[in-house]
């Protein structure tokens, strides 16, 4: 396949990477992360960068702080601060979390940078110059009492569409469709009686059915995407119509054309700039690294590939607004992969931070190890169908399965290797069971990989788990410990087999449990990087700088059989993982 490990020196020239986009969605900063959320943007997003880099691709993680838009104005005006103030503390938090989380985001930046604003007038500009952008008059909802626009998902009513009688003023969280205030029956505000005041305003709206057709082909054309993903779209495109991409707002992107620039009352619509955050993250990306071009590799070349990661409530704006944007600007790179999650409850309901119903990460990583909470949420999260978080399964999955199979494995290969060879045992004769065990665990990497480039994550974690057993079962067969006494050979044979097993599981399990692959790496002997960290740093921009996620990635290809050299030094192994307690007591659920 590829050769060595191309580090920085050489990662331009090499023609035959694969180059792939990472694309997570963009949080709003309106608080800290809670991990319903983190199931649907963040883990799955990680686990998909870091295999890509296991086995050689050129990978660019890019995206930010959602900061815009009424979910950012309505918050902060509750607070009773300027909008600036709190999407600069919401920011801070939501990095602390991510990192925490070892989340290996090449850049994560903020919607607020010069850079995002001056690539997303670029882009709106390119779409008005096609004639892709009119404005009209349209109603706007507006609260009676205080005269200020109302948020259109603060506004509620029956859909208009399914009937369903809690639809938000900007979609219907039960048949999907986005929607417009004006389309609600019976609209009313948010939580309230309180009437919603309609008033002519002027806006510019998106042409999305001049993009019709060819959007319908193309989402048609994608029969990999997962159901959800298909359903939601291909609804959504039947029934396209002119989007208003303006608001009456005085914090968001200002509309670059005259008479509007100035205008304090009028920003660009927040999912307009969000998604093509994207963009505009890569740029900056390219320029902070000193290759301002670098950036084209991704976006204007038709062998990338591009994977958007989020929960279900972001579909339609990635498989319809964001290609017709990308469409309308110009010849851009379309999405690829759309991966989308279901929701996860907990004890059956929605979380939901303004009923306390919710667990934030920071609480989860203040008692356990981030890779508890990752292999949690990959392996029992909702991938396919809603799930509910409950602790009772969150011990009982760390107990059985990463203490108990993986860990188990791994402590008990360890420790009688370390204890009898101190070094990688070098192996005599190997047995048909020998040759049939490690055949099939290199086998099992090649199935994981597959099943990751999918984004089967379940399927690829339960492969890994269940090679972890067999292999358990394989040492209680051969029994190492009491061979020792009598065949040495023998013994030191079997704790190779095992220990080349576990080398390629290490492989396998990197991209879920980076932080504790990572120490296993080094248990065996290695002294390198196979699953980095990310860190904070500030990007200086015009006269400010701004905080971003990023780091040193390179790890070379190596999603390939284990190698282990007999005769290594073994350092003293330690476990991998910690027993969690049955009952946990003061459950952080604040
Ligand atoms: N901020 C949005 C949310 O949390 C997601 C934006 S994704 C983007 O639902 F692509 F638009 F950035
Ligand atoms: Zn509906």
């Amino acid at each position: 396949m590829r050769s060595g490990p191309g580090l920085a020196d050489t990662v331009h020239q090499v023609p035959d990477r694969r180059i792939v986009l990472i694309a997570p969605a963009w949080p709003y900063a309106n608080g800290p992360r809670h991990i319903g959320h983190v199931v649907g943007f963040a883990v799955p997003a990680d686990v998909l960068a870091r295999f890509e880099r296991l086995r050689g691709s050129r990978v660019l993680m890019a995206s930010g702080t959602d900061e815009h838009g009424t979910p950012i104005t309505y918050e902060a005006d509750k607070e009773g601060i300027p909008p600036r103030e709190f999407v600069d503390r919401n920011n801070a938090s939501i990095v602390d979390d991510l990192v925490r989380l070892g989340m290996t985001y090449d850049i994560f930046t903020r919607t607020t940078t010069a850079n995002h604003y001056r690539v997303t007038q670029d882009m709106f500009l390119k779409l008005y110059e096609k004639g892709y952008l009119v404005a009209h008059k349209q109603m706007g909802a507006f609260d009676p009492a205080s005269g200020r626009t109302l948020p259109d998902r603060y506004i509620e009513g029956k859909c208009p569409i399914c009937g369903y009688p809690d639809a938000r003023g900007d979609q219907c969280d039960n048949c999907g469709n986005q929607l417009d205030p004006t389309d609600l029956i019976n609209p009313h505000q948010r939580g309230s009686d309180a009437p919603v005041e309609f008033r002519e305003t002027e806006h510019f709206f998106f042409d999305l059915p001049a993009f019709g057709e060819r959007l319908k082909t193309w989402i048609g054309s994608h029969d990999n995407w997962r159901p959800n993903v298909r359903k939601y779209s291909l609804e959504f495109v039947r029934n396209l119509k002119p989007r208003a991409i303006t608001r009456d707002l005085d914090w968001g992107v200002p509309v670059p054309l005259p008479g509007w620039e100035d205008n304090p009352a009028k920003k660009i619509y927040v999912w307009f700039d969000a998604v093509i955050g994207y963009l505009s993250a890569s740029i900056e990306w390219a320029m902070q690294r000193g290759e301002p071009d670098a950036w084209k590799d991704w976006w204007e070349s038709p062998d990338s590939h591009h994977y958007y990661v989020m929960g279900k409530d972001n579909i339609t704006f990635h498989t319809v607004l964001w290609p017709a944007i990308l469409m309308g600007a110009g010849d851009f790179h379309l999405p690829d992969d759309i991966v989308a999650s279901e929701f996860l409850h907990m004890e059956g309901k929605k979380f939901s931070t303004s009923r306390g119903q919710v667990i934030y990460v920071k609480d989860v990583l203040d008692r356990y190890d981030a890779d508890a909470l990752r292999y949690y949420l990959m392996i029992a999260g909702p991938e396919n169908q809603d799930t509910d978080f409950t602790w009772d399964e969150f011990v009982r999955r760390n107990n059985d399965e990463l203490v108990a199979t993986w860990g188990n494995l791994v402590h008990r290969t360890l420790v009688n290797a370390h204890r009898n060879f101190a070094a990688v045992p070098e192996p005599g004769a190997m047995t048909a069971a020998d040759e049939t065990l490690l055949l099939e665990v290199e086998k099992a990497l090649e199935y994981v990989g597959q099943q990751l480039q999918e984004a089967r994550f379940q399927n690829a974690l339960k492969h890994a788990m269940a090679m972890a057993s067999k292999v358990n079962v394989y040492l209680g067969t051969e029994q190492p410990w009491h061979t020792i006494k009598t065949d040495r050979e023998r013994a030191g044979t079997v704790l190779y087999v095992a220990l080349r097993c576990v080398d390629n599981l290490k492989t396998m399990f990197a991209p879920f449990l980076p932080f504790s692959s990572q120490r296993l790496h080094a248990m065996l002997g290695y002294e390198d990087l196979i699953a980095p960290q990310p860190e904070v740093r500030q990007f200086a921009e015009d006269a400010t700088a701004h905080t971003v996620i990023t780091g040193d990635y390179e790890s070379g290809d190596r999603w390939h059989p284990s190698e282990l050299r007999p005769g290594r030094k073994l350092p003293n192994p330690e476990p991998l993982f910690k027993r969690l307690d049955e009952v946990v007591e003061e459950a952080p659920s604040s």
